[in-house]
């Protein structure tokens, strides 16, 4: 056993050997690409475990118990073709404010953004086309920074005089990012998007899988295009189909996420769909399987 991610994925099985099973399968082929590409950012979340105090143990704990919460939440969205949260109040006390929660939710994610091929996806195309859209200096702000992840990405891959502002509503997810990602460059601040006040200014924006916890997207996004102005751009991803304790908007498809851009004066620049399981679109649709969705934006001419 060589990566760390072989050491998860073998702890995994021990505790859920269906789960690991569905991962390995998942896992299938791209193991060659997906695993020296983990490395780095499993050994930054080991060394942040240990400072704390805990082993992957605890990791894989909080992932489970994630993966728990996402079946309760499937079998009633097949249910009901609805998300079961409607408000963001409610979601903001009951998710985001709560540390246990919290903390078992962001951990497992973590793990997530590895085990599952369509997060690899996401933050391939986030790596691959980041430097292309960012100008030769300038502001960068992460909206949400959950994990820490894309952070790291922008850290190893932007100018070095580059200003990093992290916002989240979340004082786990801040601690969970400030632990992993290591860096004083960051600036870390408690804040929800929608007290970003509207004087500031940035060259680019990343706001992975936060539209979707948003009961108004288009409002939020209407805020992130003057945020950027004519010449910034923007990365957002969110997901289509995907039931989760603290998801509100629902995407049914990459048309509904067209719209919103559209709508808030946002165009796209080049864009990602991965579906979530090896199956055809038409599968994907007919069993509202999850479906990864990644654009870089600007500002509409
Ligand atoms: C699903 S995680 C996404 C983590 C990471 N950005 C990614 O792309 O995987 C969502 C993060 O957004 C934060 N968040 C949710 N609503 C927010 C809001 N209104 N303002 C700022 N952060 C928010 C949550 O606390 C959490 O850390």
């Amino acid at each position: 056993m060589g990566f760390i991610i072989e050491e998860i994925i073998e702890k995994i099985g021990l505790k859920n050997p269906e789960h690991a099973a569905k991962l390995s399968k998942n896992l299938a082929g791209l193991e060659a690409e997906i695993y020296p590409a983990s490395e780095s950012f499993f050994q930054k979340y080991y060394a942040y475990l240990e400072k704390e105090g805990k082993t992957i143990d605890f990791g894989i704990d909080c992932y489970l118990h994630m993966c728990d919460d996402m079946l309760i939440q499937r079998h009633k969205f097949i249910e009901t073709g609805k998300y079961t949260s409607t408000s963001f109040d409610e979601v903001e006390k009951r998710v985001y404010g709560n540390e246990a929660i919290m903390t078992y939710h962001m951990h497992g994610l973590v793990l997530g953004q590895f085990l599952w091929f369509e997060q690899f996806e996401r933050f391939k195309f986030f790596k691959e086309n980041l430097i292309k859209y960012f100008p030769s200096q300038g502001k960068y702000l992460e909206i949400g920074g959950g994990h820490g992840l894309y952070m790291l990405g922008a850290l190893e891959l932007l100018p070095t005089d580059t200003v990093f502002d992290l916002v989240d509503i979340s004082q786990s997810s801040i601690n969970l990012a400030k632990g992993v990602i290591d860096n004083s460059k960051v600036n870390y601040t408690l804040k929800n998007v929608f007290d970003i006040s509207d004087e500031d200014k940035y060259d680019f924006f990343t706001m992975g899988e936060v539209l979707e916890h948003l009961e108004d997207p288009i409002a939020i996004l209407k805020k992130l295009a003057n945020l950027i102005g004519k010449t910034g751009k923007g990365y957002i991803t969110t997901p289509i189909n995907s039931p989760m304790i603290d998801h509100i908007y629902l995407f049914n498809n990459e048309t509904d996420i067209r719209e919103v851009f559209d709508k808030a004066g946002l165009s796209i620049l080049t864009e990602k769909i991965v579906i979530s399981e090896h199956i055809s679109p038409k599968l994907a649709n007919k069993f509202k399987v999850p479906i990864m969705y990644a654009a870089f934006v600007e500002q509409k001419k």
